[in-house]
């Protein structure tokens, strides 16, 4: 191997790839039972994407109203449109509320009652009594969920000393010839020298892959790592077509106006001044699920009723609401949207648009985390050795279409199952075996691969040709012929990403380098997010094809798996959706017709 690398090796029980919310849950929980536990993440922890997640996380505490983890599951399965797993939803609804009043012990600041319980607010999709009324589930710290959760989590990590490799690039797996997960390989920006982590067991929890559209609220840093990792590896990805558009992004500036606008009060209005969502959703109006809300914006727009001179936007008004409802609840909002929109939200609408937000797809799992392989004989046989959480797996608690605020919740009922399974297959073995020599080799040579790389075609605009594409042909509402069309021009740019130039061959703080990583990572997860999608020919969620109006559960109630060779060919397989529950302690829910 070519090359002026300095490895440096590391040995630990576990590994955990990503310090967001489901990383710092995981690493909190195996370093809290004893498993000497790494966290490597190209971030500080606390700037993790979780940073930005608004308006909560969703438990049936039932603190402001009656609820039920089961009405919670039943929402969860319906939001999904029925691509949910019943087993894992009804884990994750009924260890919500453990795993919500963990949080409130490790320090988390709630928002709180006049009784001084933990505040919960409505968000879309959110039910009682199967459907019938409004819960009030979602618990917020005001509109700044996501970051007190991560600082409250982060602490609670270094107090049970897991050790943290804080901006260090992860490049690639260490896989074994018996496809054994051994470890991974990683660039420590700040010096350029190679980290290899061997470990029993490597988690990864390296977020979604929103970036690979033009306009969306994910930091720049979503870039679906994780799962390009997992491609390279020769595994599956999970649903890759599900990508969900978010009814308020700030319009022209893509960040996130929180459901908990609209969970307090807000409402969405037309050029004509109209509510238009009472026509869409009489019973929840501007409540109902994501894909629907964001369909009927498109909807509005494109038959002439969207606002300013280009009529390509709509209105959020929360200028009706109390001064003491913004300052109290929404202040996060408030000053976003005199930021980025000029708007005083006292007074004025905010002009937004959907935008994508959260990527339903990613690496299959268990409910222990557990990474599935999906070939073979034995459809639920495990990889050794990998784990994956959070928005970079596909357990599927979200199916077709996640609802608002079980985000946050999959991260840490995810993240806290992970750690309990690692300590049953780590404890009492001893450290993890010594690794080959050349087990760096296979990353070190993609790496040098793109160090050196000399084509002539800079990274940027690779990437926007991706995004520009992924936004045209693969947005809230898809048919034949654009996704043909996404399908050709993803294939282009993956082609043409073999031109890639990258001018500086230094190895520290080569953010050209870093990028160009990233984006080699976000063609994975594109390429399979088109071809899982043009094969689709029904619609379900946030899949919305225009030549297939309806949901086609005799030929589409499965899960697409998509494989990539190193050619860039996709291949597609599909699984079934486990329609029963974990337990008899809720009925399973069978598919119905989906009205909001
Ligand atoms: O609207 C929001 O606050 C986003 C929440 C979520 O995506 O879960």
């Amino acid at each position: 191997m070519a090359g002026d690398y300095v490895i440096i090796d590391h040995s630990y029980d576990v590994v955990v790839v990503g310090a967001g919310g489901a990383g710092l849950r995981a690493t909190l929980g195996m370093a809290e039972q004893g498993l000497t536990t790494a966290c490597v993440t190209k971030l500080f922890p606390t700037r993790s994407h979780t940073v930005s997640a608004q308006g909560g996380i969703s438990a049936a505490l039932g603190n402001m109203g009656e609820d039920d983890w089961r009405w919670h599951a039943y929402d969860t399965i319906k939001g999904s449109d029925w691509l949910g797993d019943q087993d894992a939803i009804e884990y994750m609804c009924r260890e919500a509320i453990p795993a919500i009043l963990e949080l409130e012990h490790y320090g988390v600041p709630f928002s709180r009652t006049e009784q001084g319980r933990i505040y919960q607010r409505a968000f879309g999709g959110m039910t009682t009594h199967f459907g019938e009324g409004r819960a009030l589930r979602t618990c917020a710290a005001a509109d700044r969920t996501g970051h007190a959760i991560l600082h409250a989590l982060y602490q609670q990590a270094l107090k049970h000393q897991a050790e943290f490799f804080i901006e260090f690039f992860a490049i690639d797996l260490i896989m074994d010839a018996q496809g054994v997960c051994r470890g991974v390989i990683a660039l420590e920006l700040a010096t350029g020298k190679i980290h290899r982590f061997r470990a029993h067991l490597t988690v990864l929890a390296t977020g979604g892959y929103g970036r690979s559209y033009f306009s969306c609220t994910s930091a720049h840093t979503c870039t679906g790592d994780g799962n390009g990792m997992v491609l390279r590896a020769g595994l599956a990805l999970q649903d890759m077509e599900f990508i969900q558009f978010h009814p308020t992004g700030i319009y022209g500036a893509g960040m996130l106006i929180t459901e908990g606008v609209r969970g307090e009060g807000g409402y969405l209005t037309n050029s004509e001044g109209h509510r238009f969502m009472e026509r869409y959703a009489p019973h929840t109006k501007d409540l109902a699920s994501r894909d629907v809300v964001s369909r009927a914006m498109t909807v509005e727009i494109r038959e002439g009723r969207g606002v300013g001179p280009n009529k390509d936007h709509l209105y959020l008004h929360l200028d009706h609401l109390s001064p003491q409802v913004i300052h109290e609840r929404l202040p996060g909002i408030a000053e976003t949207a005199r930021i980025f929109a000029g708007v005083d939200v006292r007074r004025d609408p905010i002009p937004v648009l959907p935008t994508a937000h959260y990527t339903m797809g990613g690496i299959p799992t268990n409910l222990h985390g557990e990474v599935v392989t999906l070939r073979g004989s034995d459809p639920d046989s495990v990889v050794p050795g990998l784990m994956a959480i959070g928005e970079a797996a596909c357990v599927s608690v979200h199916g077709a279409n996640r609802l608002g605020s079980n985000s946050l919740l999959d991260i840490v009922v995810f993240g806290r199952a992970a750690a309990q399974r690692a300590a049953q297959i780590v404890n009492g073995q001893g450290s993890p075996p010594p690794l080959p020599r050349n087990a760096a080799e296979p990353a070190l040579t993609r790496l040098e691969r793109l160090r050196y790389a000399k084509g002539g075609e800079p990274t940027a605009g690779i990437r926007e040709l991706m995004q520009r594409a992924m936004q045209d042909c693969a947005a809230v509402f898809r048919d034949r012929p654009t996704l043909e069309e996404g399908c050709s021009r993803i294939a282009e740019v993956y082609q043409r990403f073999t031109g890639v130039s990258i001018s500086d061959r230094s190895l520290i703080w080569n953010t050209d380098l870093v990028e160009t990583l990233e984006l080699e990572n976000l063609l994975g997860c594109a390429v399979t997010a088109v071809e899982s999608a043009r094969s689709r020919t029904e619609t379900r969620g946030a899949h919305t094809r225009e030549d297939f109006p309806e949901r086609d559960d005799r030929n589409w109630l499965k899960h697409t798996l998509s494989w990539l060779d190193a050619s860039g060919k996709v291949s597609l397989g599909y699984r079934p959706v486990r329609l029963t529950p974990l337990t008899g302690e809720m009925k399973s829910v069978p598919p119905q017709v989906r009205v909001y």
